[in-house]
C-alpha cells in the first residue's frame, strides 16, 4: 500500500508560530510533527511516500525527510498549490498512486496505542477502512454514527447536531477506486473536496469499514498553540515513564525491517550528540543484546 502525508494548508491558527515554518514542522515535544504521521505509516508498513504541501514549505520537507533511504523508504514530493480539501490529495497524487491500494494520514494528527492500525493494514484487502474515535466535541470532527448492531449509518462534516461522540481521526485507507471518486467530486460550500464526501461515497456502495478505536488509544490534535502544548506534554510523560520514544522513524523503520541494525548504526554516525542520537543507540545495542542471548 502507498502512503500519502498531506502537510499543507494555512497554518493561520498557529500563527505567527507558522510565519516560517509550517505547522507539520512544529515541534511536539522532541521531534517535528511529521515525525509523528510518517512512524504511524512505517509502523503500518508503508514503505512508499507522497509528502503534500505548500509550494513554500515542501523545500523545508524535502530537507527534513530527503528522498526516504536512508530509511529505506522511498520518499517522492507533491505541490498544493491552493488548500482545496483533503480529497484533492488524491488528485495530485494520481500518478503517483498508480493501479495500487492508499493511505492517507493528515500531518498535524499525532496517534499512540495499541496495534489496531497495524492489524488494519495487515486485514485491508478493498474498499475504504476509516476509524472511530470518542471525543467530547465531535462537532470539530468529520462525525460517525452507528446502528445498534454498530454499523456505521452516517457520516456528517462538522455538523452542528452530532449524531453520536464518534469523530473520525486524519487516517484513512482506500483501495484504488478512491482517484476515480475523488475525480467525481464536487467542492462542498466552503469550496474544499471533502475527504467525507469520500467516505460517504463508500458508505452508500457498502463498502465502508468503520474501526472503534478503544479506550486508551490517544489521538491528540495538535492543531492550536494550547492543543500542540498539550500533545507535546502527553509525548513527555509517556517517554519519560516508558523511556521508549513516541514517533521516531529511524526506530519504527529498523523495527519493520525497512533497515539492517548495521544500517541504523550508520544513520546514527551521522546526527550530532543528543538525547535522539542516545535513543538510537541504545536501540540498537538493546537488539544486539536479545540477539546474542
Ligand atoms: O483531524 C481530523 C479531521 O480532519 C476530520 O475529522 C475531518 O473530517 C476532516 O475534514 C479534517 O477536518 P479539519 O477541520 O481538521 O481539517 P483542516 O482543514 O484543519 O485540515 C486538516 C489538515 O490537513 C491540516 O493540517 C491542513 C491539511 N490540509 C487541509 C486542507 C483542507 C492540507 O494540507 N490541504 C488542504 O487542502
Amino acid at each position: 500500500m502507498k502512503g500519502i502525508i498531506l502537510a499543507g494548508g494555512a497554518g493561520s491558527r498557529l500563527y505567527p508560530l507558522t510565519l516560517v515554518a509550517s505547522k507539520q514542522l512544529q515541534p511536539v515535544y522532541d521531534k517535528p510533527m511529521v515525525y509523528y504521521p510518517l512512524t504511524t505509516l512505517i509502523e503500518g508498513g508503508v514503505r512508499e511516500f507522497c509528502l503534500i504541501s505548500t509550494p513554500h514549505d515542501l523545500p523545508r520537507y524535502r530537507q527534513l525527510l530527503g528522498d526516504g533511504s536512508r530509511l529505506g523508504l522511498s520518499i517522492e514530493y507533491r505541490e498544493q498549490a491552493k488548500p482545496e480539501g483533503i480529497a484533492q490529495a488524491f488528485l495530485i497524487a494520481d500518478s503517483f498512486i498508480g493501479k495500487d491500494a492508499v493511505t492517507l494520514i493528515l500531518g498535524d494528527n499525532v496517534f499512540y496505542g495499541g496495534d489496531v492500525f497495524q492489524k488494519a493494514f495487515v486485514d485491508f484487502r478493498d474498499g475504504a477502512t476509516i476509524f472511530g474515535y470518542h471525543v467530547h466535541d465531535p462537532e470539530r470532527y468529520g462525525v460517525v454514527a452507528f446502528d445498534a448492531e454498530g454499523r456505521a449509518v452516517s457520516i456528517e462534516e462538522k455538523p452542528r447536531q452530532p449524531k453520536s461522540s464518534y469523530a473520525v481521526p486524519g487516517l484513512y485507507l482506500y483501495d484504488n477506486e478512491v482517484v476515480a471518486i475523488s475525480k467525481a467530486l464536487k467542492p462542498s460550500a466552503r469550496g474544499e473536496l471533502e475527504i467525507t464526501d469520500v467516505n460517504l461515497e463508500y458508505l452508500r456502495r457498502g463498502q465502508l469499514r468503520v474501526l472503534r478505536l478503544s479506550r486508551g488509544f490517544a489521538w491528540l490534535d495538535a492543531g492550536t498553540s494550547t492543543s500542540l502544548h498539550e500533545a507535546s506534554a502527553y509525548v513527555q510523560t509517556i517517554e519519560r515513564r516508558t523511556g521508549v520514544k513516541i514517533g521516531c522513524p529511524e526506530e519504527a523503520a529498523f523495527r519493520r525491517g525497512f533497515i539492517t541494525a548495521s544500517q541504523l548504526e550508520s544513520l546514527i554516525t551521522t546526527l550530532p550528540k543528543c538525547e535522539y542520537r542516545a535513543y538510537l543507540e541504545e536501540v540498537v545495542a538493546e537488539d544486539r543484546r536479545l540477539q546474542t542471548r
